[in-house]
């Protein structure tokens, strides 16, 4: 089996979640399969040797999940990018539109230095709101964006549109 194909085996899908009319796509059977797991990881960090990446921006909640341990197997810092409010130092932060109201993320003020290249991690892009907000918060530090990439990509939204206009790479293990 590829990876791919041991992925997809793993992901759930969960009807009408969190409301009615969404598919919601479930990771979490992955994560009892530690194998599988480091398979995972090791095509991230691959991408981030390819690019080089000094740090890797993971967005809450599940970009924290293989976010974290991206970083720890290449030895480079982890910065969490987090939904309003969460954050207890002094942040910046960036609103976005969502399909009914608005989101705002944040990250810390001090968590990129100037120049560094960055990895965006989530497990899924969507529309690409959500990372393109990490984005600016990244590009707002000094920081660059070195690549995103995603264990998921929802294809027919066309999310990676909004995230190549300077031709930043993006990489997704599955796409839909
Ligand atoms: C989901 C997913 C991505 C985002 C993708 O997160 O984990 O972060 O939506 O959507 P987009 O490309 O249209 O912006 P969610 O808001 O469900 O939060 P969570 O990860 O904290 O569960
Ligand atoms: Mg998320």
């Amino acid at each position: 089996m590829t990876l791919t194909e041991k992925i997809n085996a793993q992901i759930r899908d969960i009807a009408d979640f969190p409301k009615p009319g969404i598919i919601f796509k479930d990771i979490t059977p992955i994560l009892s399969h530690p194998k599988l797991v480091t398979e995972i990881v090791d095509w991230f960090v691959e991408k981030a040797r390819r690019d080089e990446i000094d740090v890797i921006v993971g967005v809450e909640s599940r970009g924290f999940l293989f976010g974290m341990l991206i970083a720890e197997k290449l030895g480079v810092p982890f910065v969490p990018v987090r939904k309003e409010g969460k954050l207890p130092y002094e942040t910046i932060n960036y609103s976005y539109d969502l399909e009914y109201g608005s989101a705002t993320m944040e990250i810390h003020k001090d968590a990129i230095k100037k120049g560094q290249k960055v990895m965006i991690h989530d497990d899924l892009l969507a529309t690409g709101g959500t990372a393109f907000a990490a984005a600016q918060l990244v590009k707002e530090l000094g920081g660059k964006v070195g690549n995103f990439t995603f264990l998921i990509e929802l294809g027919f939204l066309e999310g990676k549109k909004k995230l190549t206009l300077e031709n930043e790479a993006v990489y997704s293990i599955v796409t839909y």
